[in-house]
């Protein structure tokens, strides 16, 4: 289909079409004090999902309609327009709402749903294939079926397949809720009628409210076409209206996120338990083993082994690289090629050069480590007075003794050896040796004397 749509439409995509996306229903579902549209799929809000994917259709325009308040989403849709629906009186008021900064656009206009993340651009693009096609359909609506539709609105088609009406659940007849053919609630509508039909909707309904919905029946009072398209695959139309549903939105993301990379030549022995988000960029060939979580802004380079259990977040990774089982890279981390990160290291702000080890139970933040130097197990970088950072620069080639605390700021020069157990608080040189911890004490015979003496002391002491 994908590649059907490119050839039959093509760069036709990007002219001429708007988007009105409506996000002024309460949400109370959510039991939230964060706008629903607001919540995050695979690390980006729900509502960015959509903008991000008006602009791979290169959609000219977008208004997102939102609730009187709703100030955090209008700052997190900027530069798309926001219209605000003084009060929720239903889709088609809110349709409504955004007729002013539609500024009389008279292309096709997709009317989306701000809680449907999962919508993909080839959906998009096959609206509003339908909406051009030469019947020339005032609307289309992008239908899909469900074997137990409960509450979605129905769509009623003639004996042709042509679109009559939309019935809402709560204005059905048991008959029309024996339909299957459900309503997404997405739309593409030619811009030249969208406001006239919408001015001619009433709310005399079960709810009360301005339906968008109506507008089909309306269109073909006055002789226009709608039609109906079919999602091909339903959860990609699946709205979040809880907690609940914003978890099953997020397994559907995970789920395209993880064949996306795949697809693109990455291994994963065990998919489901690998947690991308939307910008996770990995290179072919990388391995990822069970129960490894990457957060926002990484991006990891060509054949690169991620073990088990490791939490990756806005760090850069590039190839040949090992990292964990249990490793933690934290905002800023940058490992170069052939770097080894091992079980318990946690790596913040720090440049690990090429081929550089830190292998075992080890805190680096805000550092440089040279290329092959070797961080012994238990290092720790003290980078922080309780008031200011410090860094630790270590050069090339060093060996860092296991459980030493280097104090920054402090500099440890290239091919240095530091002495385990050592507390650094000042400069080494390059090829110095630095031991910075008491000098060892040997009593040949101490420890005999000493369980002999203590023996004889509590034998004396039984016998009294
Ligand atoms: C709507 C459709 C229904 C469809 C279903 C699909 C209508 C009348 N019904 O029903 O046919 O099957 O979606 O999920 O369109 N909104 C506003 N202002 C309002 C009311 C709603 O902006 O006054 C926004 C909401 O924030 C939401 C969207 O419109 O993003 C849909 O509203 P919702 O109340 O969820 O509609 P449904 O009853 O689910
Ligand atoms: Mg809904």
């Amino acid at each position: 289909m994908a590649v059907e749509t490119e050839r039959v439409f093509g760069a036709m995509t990007t002219e001429n079409c708007a988007a009105i996306i409506l996000c002024a229903g309460t949400g109370t579902r959510m039991e939230s004090d964060l706008p629903k549209v607001l919540h995050p799929v695979a690390n980006k809000p729900m509502i960015s999902h959509l903008l991000d994917t008006l602009s791979a259709i290169s959609a000219e325009k977008t208004v997102v309609v939102v609730a009187p308040g709703m100030t955090q989403v209008a700052e997190t849709v900027a530069p798309a327009d926001t219209a605000v629906q003084k009060e929720a009186l239903g889709t088609g008021h809110a349709v409504l709402a955004a007729r002013d900064a539609m500024n009389g656009f008279a292309g096709d206009v997709l009317v989306l749903f701000g809680d449907t993340p999962l919508l993909t651009a080839e959906t998009m693009k096959n609206m509003l294939l339908a909406r051009r096609a030469a019947e020339n359909p005032a609307v289309v609506v992008l239908g899909f079926r469900l074997d137990d539709p409960s509450e979605y609105g129905r769509l009623v088609t003639d004996a042709n397949g042509a679109l009559e009406a939309i019935v809402e659940y709560s204005d059905a007849t048991e008959e029309q809720r024996e339909i299957d053919f459900c309503n997404a609630g997405i739309m593409a509508v030619d811009g030249a009628h969208l406001f006239s039909l919408l001015d001619a909707v009433d709310n005399d309904n079960a709810k009360g409210e301005y339906y968008l919905t109506d507008i089909i029946a309306i269109a073909r009072d006055r002789g226009l076409s709608c039609v109906a398209v079919e999602a091909a695959d339903p959860v990609e139309v699946m709205g979040v209206n809880s907690r609940l549903q914003l978890a099953e939105a997020e397994a559907g993301m995970q789920a395209r996120l993880r064949e996306i990379a795949m697809d693109n030549g990455v291994t994963m022995t065990d998919p489901g338990t690998v947690w991308l988000s939307v910008d996770t960029k990995i290179g072919r060939d990388v391995s990822i083993a069970p129960n490894v979580f990457f957060g926002p802004g990484v991006s990891i380079a060509d054949n690169v082994e991620i073990r088990s259990f490791c939490h990756i977040e806005q760090a850069d990774v590039a190839s040949g690289t090992i990292i964990g089982p249990f490793a933690r890279l934290r905002p800023g981390a940058k490992l170069e090629s052939n770097v080894h990160i091992g079980n318990f290291v946690e790596i913040k702000a720090a440049l690990v050069e090429r081929g550089a080890k830190v292998n075992h139970l080890t805190y680096i933040g805000d550092a440089r480590i040279g290329a092959k130097a070797n961080i012994g197990a238990g290092t720790i970088t003290c980078n922080y007075d309780g008031f200011f950072k410090g860094k630790t620069d270590i050069g090339a080639g060093a060996f860092i003794g296991s459980n030493s605390a280097l104090v920054a700021p402090v500099k440890i020069g290239d091919g240095a050896i530091v002495g385990a157990g050592s507390v650094v608080t000042r400069e080494v040189g390059a090829d110095a040796l630095a031991v910075a911890r008491s000098r060892q004490k040997n009593m040949d015979g101490w420890a005999k004397a000493f369980r002999k003496k203590r023996q004889v002391e509590k034998d004396g002491a039984k016998k009294k």
